[in-house]
């Protein structure tokens, strides 16, 4: 494709976000793009796009030889990754913000690109308007690249934000982030922390050339949250974000997983708010970075979008270089995690599991205690995925009984600070 040959778009789902790319090319006359078709599940809704555009024969747009761009915006992450699939196949470029579906397919996806010599672009899937994935694939060089820590679900922050700041209930939050087309049609997408692993997973093949579906993700989201947790939070001068990390422990290995965090007042995270999303970037030589912006809604998720098909024009292409750069990395569970746990009386043995507790409460509405606990182990203890108990970050200890691990205790960059 050249910089002069017209993108010819059809468009899939015409929901908070495909309504607002297609307003907004038509106010991008510079970018030389038309949508040609867009496909829908119902023919019957009231839309505000002329009605010949519309149909719901995918294979309209699939197979339109005119048709050189898709754009796919639909909820739905199988039928998706069967339109994108299809559409590589048959030599389109594509454009998606389906992170559910690119997490779950990334490897197929990759070798469709290569083998059909087409390009796939997803910036909008990860953290929105912020140009997360780019940055990661084109700055950051592996061996400068510390750690990726970042608030990459709006409508989570949205919620944790409207609970602590102006003592909403959840069931309220939650539906105004339903309302304001933040939160995903499925919301338990959002609040177990499954969008939030699903980026992260995109963000690691991007970060570290590692390949990890996302359900082999440590996560949990925020519905485990008790009101003393907010409450303790509080009372230290903290605030409880959802934080997605992906940490490099040393040369090759590198650890990956999404946790409520207690994140102190003086750390960048903490000023993010509402839908808003934010990364903190750990740098070897450039000590730290913070990229921020909305994270979710309309306008945002377009942007990205829009940048992505202007992106097309000059060939833009994910190389996935670090996939084939040395050393190769591998997610690990050579860490450990200092938690805060707090736990209804009946699973008062699960401090059995942890190193050391070194602070212990118990009252009658709740149990809480802080200690350490290897991230091998809080994989596989049955309490951490029990309603009746929620966990809580409070920092990253590398395993320094680890061999492997002894020169990060040399490194200058302390990890243990990251939440601070
Ligand atoms: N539901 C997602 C969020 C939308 O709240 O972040 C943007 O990916």
């Amino acid at each position: 494709m050249s910089k002069h040959t017209k993108l010819n778009i059809g468009l899939f789902g015409f929901g908070v976000v495909g309504e607002g790319i297609f307003s907004v090319l038509k106010q991008t006359p510079s970018l030389n793009a038309t949508i040609r078709k867009i496909a829908i599940k119902h023919l019957f809704k009231e839309r505000n796009a002329p009605k010949e555009l519309f149909t719901t024969d995918a294979s309209e747009i699939l197979f339109d030889p005119i048709i050189n761009v898709v754009v796919e915006l639909i909820d739905d992450a199988e039928a998706a990754y069967h339109i994108v699939s299809q559409a590589l196949k048959q030599g389109k470029h594509v454009v998606s913000a389906n992170k559910k579906m690119i997490a779950a397919h990334l490897p197929e996806l990759i070798d469709l690109q290569k083998t059909h010599k087409v390009s796939l672009l997803y910036e909008a899937a990860v953290c929105g308007s912020i140009p997360v994935i780019r940055n990661l694939e084109e700055y950051y060089d592996n061996d400068l690249l510390h750690s990726f820590s970042g608030i990459v679900n709006g409508s989570t922050n949205y919620i944790l934000t409207k609970m602590s700041q102006e003592k909403w209930c959840y069931d309220e939050a939650l539906k105004q982030a339903q309302q304001l087309g933040f939160a995903e049609s499925d919301p338990g997408l959002d609040v177990e922390g499954k969008d939030a692993v699903n980026k992260l997973a995109i963000v690691l093949k991007h970060a570290y050339g590692i390949d990890v579906h996302p359900t082999n993700i440590l996560h949990q989201g925020i519905t485990h949250l008790h009101e003393k947790d907010t409450q303790y939070a509080a009372e230290k001068g903290n605030t409880i974000k959802l934080v997605a990390n992906a940490v490099c422990i040393n040369k090759q290995e590198v650890i990956a997983f999404v946790l409520p965090t207690f994140v102190g007042a003086s750390n960048k995270l903490s000023s993010v708010d509402n839908e808003y999303n934010g990364v903190l970037i750990g740098s070897k030589l450039a000590d730290e970075q913070f990229l921020y912006g909305k994270g979710a809604g309309r306008y945002p998720t377009s942007s990205a979008v829009l940048s992505d098909i202007a992106a097309l024009r000059y060939q833009y292409k994910y190389e996935y270089k670090k996939s084939s750069s040395l050393p190769e990395y591998t997610l690990s569970q050579q860490a450990v995690l200092r938690i805060y746990v707090s736990y209804s009386a009946q699973h008062q043995s699960l401090i059995d599991d942890l190193i050391r507790v070194e602070e212990q409460y118990t009252c009658e509405q709740r149990n809480y205690c802080i200690g350490t606990i290897y991230l091998k182990t809080l994989i596989h203890v049955p309490w951490f995925y029990k309603q009746g108990v929620s966990t809580v970050l409070v920092s990253i200890i590398p395993d320094l009984d680890s061999k492997d691990n002894m020169e990060i205790a040399e490194l200058d960059y302390s990890v243990e600070t990251i939440y601070n």
